[in-house]
């Protein structure tokens, strides 16, 4: 087929909110298989959000099983796909027993606000104000930290456990790797820098467990097991797959999926910024080599830590609700039986129609942090037709990216020039324009976009011999693919102006408090 002998192969392993895939991409960065599962997401309650972690576990073998198929159908072969990475949906939060390798509760996922009153408790607890600028992140129902907690004391088999000293506590990596290497035989309990810089329990310095925070949210560390914290990529600490068609393969790079996404993009300079519209919606900002602590409602964490000096922290803006807003306008309303079909929707009225649509379904994440927000429809009129709602729906993720960016201008004294975009949204050209309009700045959009699988990949490759050895040569790999499409504003200022006070409006019309 015209590939040269001494071709190889990486493996990615992106396990997300609603879906899980393994992609195998060539020594180009280019994917040439790969395999894709959506699975179910449980909301038993009002507020409540599951994951059951064997179906985290089984759609990802499902993905290396089919795409590896695929792989070896189009004349590949296996022996050359060299290493596996692993990306994942960070801060939920699993539980397992140590001496069984078996999962005690449903996996409670980040966006999940069970956890809201605990962490008005905790809020008004002596050492809260500390929390942000130990491990970077504001207290809220998103991080593993309350969720933990909260198992430990409403799960009665959690609680048991963790009473008995048999609880094994993990991210989605953790679990994953812990799984994939075989459970409790091979017992390797690990997780990289980035994820556990979204559990609270890490201290944004230092990269390990810090006390202080660890006795804040009650967690005893002899009675529960906290996976060890590593690099991002290592060619010993994650194992290897202990059973399927890739038997025997390590996996070398893991990276919490919004990193995950800045690598693949390439951001690896201080000022580098891509926002992932996903499930949720993340604009992730590298800063350096220094941790900068938010003044204004963002969250300091990990980008990558490749070991050698090549690490990075990055400012995010998180938005809970992205394409989920889309999948409600498709699941809830009946609007359009394809996601992908929603920005035609929105193209069949000319603009919103004076319709802000605050998709505040799990509070409202970055820069607002309200935990009681309710999703609010603002400005109907019996002119209001399904496309103006659709279109709202988009615009709701491009107005919360702007409050973002005017945040991280803020903190950081630097207004971005460019943005790098990837996920399902990003796919569509009107949300792209929109996006770009209302921020008043440059949209990059490249024609490959499985960035955040293979931010894993290269995390993998570079903890590989033979693979990939140098940020730079993948920077210019990855940027002199053609294909890419740039949006620029061209909207009226003063309309854009006016929008976006509407939404603020709406935004204060949405705390929970009023109702
Ligand atoms: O912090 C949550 C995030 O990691 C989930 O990402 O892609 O599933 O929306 P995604």
């Amino acid at each position: 087929n015209g590939h040269a002998p001494d071709d190889w192969f990486v493996g990615s392993i992106d396990q997300g909110t609603t879906s899980s895939r393994f992609i195998i991409f060539n020594r180009w960065a280019d994917p040439v298989a790969s395999h894709q599962i959506e699975f179910e997401n449980h909301y038993p309650h009002s507020g409540w959000h599951d994951h059951d972690p064997i179906d985290l576990v089984s759609s990802v073998e499902k993905c290396i099983e089919k795409a590896t198929e695929q792989f070896v159908s189009k004349g590949y072969d296996i022996s050359k796909i060299k290493a596996v990475g692993i990306t994942n949906q960070r801060e939920t939060t699993v539980c397992w027993d140590k001496n069984t390798g078996l999962a005690l509760c449903q996996a409670v996922v980040w966006p999940d606000t069970r956890t809201k009153d605990l962490v008005r408790d905790l809020k008004a607890k002596p050492g809260a104000d500390k929390l942000l600028d130990l491990c970077g992140l504001p207290l809220s129902t998103y991080p593993s930290s309350v969720k933990l907690l909260w198992l430990t004391r409403n799960h009665d088999e959690v609680k048991k456990a963790y009473e008995e000293g048999r609880l094994a506590f993990g991210t989605v990596d953790s679990w994953l790797i812990y799984r994939l290497n075989g459970g409790k035989d091979k017992n390797v309990h690990v997780t990289d820098t980035t994820n556990a810089s979204r559990t609270m329990f890490m201290n944004l310095r230092t990269c390990q467990y810090d006390d202080e925070l660890l006795n804040f949210f009650e967690i005893d560390r002899s009675k529960v097991d906290l996976p060890k914290i590593v690099n991002s990529s290592h060619s010993e600490a994650f194992g290897a797959l202990a059973s399927g068609p890739l038997k025997g393969v390590k996996i070398a790079g893991c990276l919490g999926d919004q990193s995950s996404a800045l690598v693949g993009h390439c951001g690896f300079k201080p000022g580098h910024a891509k926002n992932t519209y996903g499930t949720g919606c993340f604009l992730l900002y590298n800063v350096g080599s220094e941790p900068v602590i938010s003044k204004y409602g963002l969250l300091a964490t990990v980008a990558y830590d490749f070991g050698e000096g090549r690490k990075a922290y990055a400012l995010e803006g998180s938005i809970a609700v992205a394409g989920s807003g889309v999948k409600f306008l498709m699941n809830n309303l009946g609007f359009v039986r394809d996601s992908s079909k929603v920005g035609e929707l929105a193209e069949t009225v000319s603009d919103n129609g004076g319709v802000v649509f605050v998709t505040a379904f799990s509070g409202l994440f970055a820069p607002y942090w309200i935990d009681d927000a309710k999703g609010t429809l603002f400005g109907i009129t019996q002119h209001t037709q399904k496309g103006h709602i659709a279109r709202a729906t988009l615009e709701a993720t491009c107005f919360q990216t702007r409050a973002i960016l005017d945040a991280m201008e803020k903190d950081s004294g630097h207004k971005l020039t460019g943005l790098a975009v990837d996920g399902g949204m990003s796919n569509s050209d009107i949300t792209m324009q929109t996006q770009a309009d209302v921020s008043g700045i440059r949209v990059e959009r490249p024609e490959m976009r499985e960035t955040t699988a293979l931010g894993a990949a290269i995390a993998a490759g570079l903890a590989t011999e033979g693979c990939w050895t140098s940020l730079p040569e993948l920077f210019d790999l990855t940027h002199s693919k053609p294909g890419r499409k740039n949006f620029d504003p061209v909207g009226s200022p003063e309309h854009v102006e006016l929008m976006y006070e509407r939404w603020e409006r709406a935004v204060e019309m949405s705390r929970g408090g009023r109702y």
